[in-house]
């Protein structure tokens, strides 16, 4: 497929140059258009060598008096010659350009003559991201049917840390890949996602947690997502903007969340508890806040409610996919779990010392159904939602 490649002015610039390699190995033909911003970042010579096609630099870069038509109105023909438009990294005065048709420079001036499908990968500090003028251009463009590769959390290159990185340059072409080829294996699903920890207080001010950061259970609303199932997301708290068009319910303790999904079940084909519940809360919560003290002291806890173990119970003709977050013998505790808690199938993964699970990236897991188990490589959290969904999906037609 052709690809229009716009690359805004951003530190994120320079992943764009892995992005088009990542692109073009993968069977696609590469036209980058760079802003002037972009130019500061990285030279229009990077993109050209990758690509094997000059670099558009400007809307008059190629205007001369003897210039042919074609290059004198060439946003036009690159309008007319490609199959998609992906903009990466997207700042937020590109977003805001395309969100108002402000059209000053050529690949403003393309986006409006383009009539295919948008990608739009944005990236940029934390506070600009979250500037309601930019979470409305966001929201614009989203209405507009553009696809949004939403920024990760992560350290930035401004020294904060928030929502704002560029996403992964594979991410981002399985975003330009999925448009290009809709799947639509999911378009008769409702799936309900659990996701992120939970919080159970201690006291006013005080509470127990652990370290989900939600990426793996919002990689799977996404996907679903974008496989055209209808999604109810249930999130503990999390700093992540949930993809657009789930239908998202916001939990803090493990009794919310567990009265939130019961409540959900009505018309659901497939329930995926990622979340990582608390397995404890405080017998007893003072209303006030709990004085420091030099001596040691104890504090009674009594086991949360077990949601998954609840929904193996009352199972449904839904499928039920529960997690198990091991720190050694993998595949034999899921093995145990998917048997206790009367699931379908059991996604394993390794957590504490390794660089995969809580907070990362990236994972790595096992699928444990009553048939086997699969283990599935380290790969991006997208990439292994993909995986997991494919599974899942073959255990509902089975069932
Ligand atoms: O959020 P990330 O940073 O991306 O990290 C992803 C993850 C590591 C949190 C995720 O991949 C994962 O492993 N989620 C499950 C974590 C967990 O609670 O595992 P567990 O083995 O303690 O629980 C087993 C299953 O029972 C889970 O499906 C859990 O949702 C469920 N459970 C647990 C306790 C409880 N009270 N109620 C439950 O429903």
């Amino acid at each position: 497929m052709r690809i229009a490649l716009g690359v805004g002015g951003g530190i994120a610039a320079y992943k764009a140059a892995e992005l088009a390699r990542l692109l073009i190995q993968r069977g696609h033909q590469v036209q980058v258009i760079m802003t002037s911003g972009a130019q500061e970042f990285i030279t229009p010579l990077t993109f050209a060598t990758l690509t094997g096609r000059k670099t558009i630099t400007g809307l008059f870069s190629n205007v001369s008096p003897e210039a042919t038509l074609a290059s004198a109105v060439e946003h036009i023909a690159v309008a007319q010659e490609n199959d998609i438009l992906l903009v990466a990294p997207a700042t937020a005065n590109i977003m805001s350009h395309f969100a108002h048709g402000l059209a000053d420079d050529f690949l403003s001036t393309l986006y409006l003559a383009f009539t295919g499908p948008v990608v739009l990968a944005p990236a940029m500090n934390v506070n600009m991201w979250a500037h309601p003028a930019t979470q409305a251009n966001f929201e614009t463009l989203t209405k507009r049917g553009h696809v949004l590769v939403a920024p990760p959390e992560g350290f930035l290159a401004c020294g904060m840390t928030g929502p704002g990185r560029l996403a992964e340059p594979a991410d981002i072409a399985d975003a330009v890949e999925r448009e290009l080829n809709p799947v639509s294996d999911y378009a008769d699903e409702t799936v309900l996602i659990t996701a992120g920890p939970t919080e159970e207080p201690v006291d006013p001010v005080r509470f127990l947690s652990n370290r989900s950061s939600g990426k793996m259970g919002y990689a799977l609303a996404q996907e679903a997502l974008n496989r055209g199932a209808r999604v109810i997301l249930i999130s503990g708290p999390v700093a992540l903007t949930a993809p657009r068009g789930v239908d998202l319910i916001q939990v803090r303790t493990a009794q919310e969340m567990h009265d939130a999904v019961f409540a959900s079940l009505d018309g659901v084909t497939m329930v995926i508890k990622c979340a990582a519940v608390s397995d404890f809360q405080a017998a007893s919560v003072p209303a006030e806040k709990m004085k420091k003290t030099t001596a040691n002291f104890s504090m009674e806890l009594e086991p949360t409610v077990d949601i998954l173990a609840e929904l193996g119970r009352a199972k449904g003709d839904w499928v039920l996919v529960g997690f198990a977050a091991e720190t050694g013998n993998l595949e034999q505790e899921a093995k145990r779990k998917l048997a206790e808690k009367n699931c379908d199938m059991i996604v394993g993964n390794l957590v504490g010392t390794s660089t995969t699970g809580f907070g990362s990236d990236e994972n790595e897991v096992v699928l444990v159904t009553k048939s086997g188990t699969t283990e599935v490589p380290r790969a991006t959290k997208r990439e292994v939602a993909e995986r997991i969904l494919t599974e899942a999906l073959t255990l509902r037609h089975a069932s």
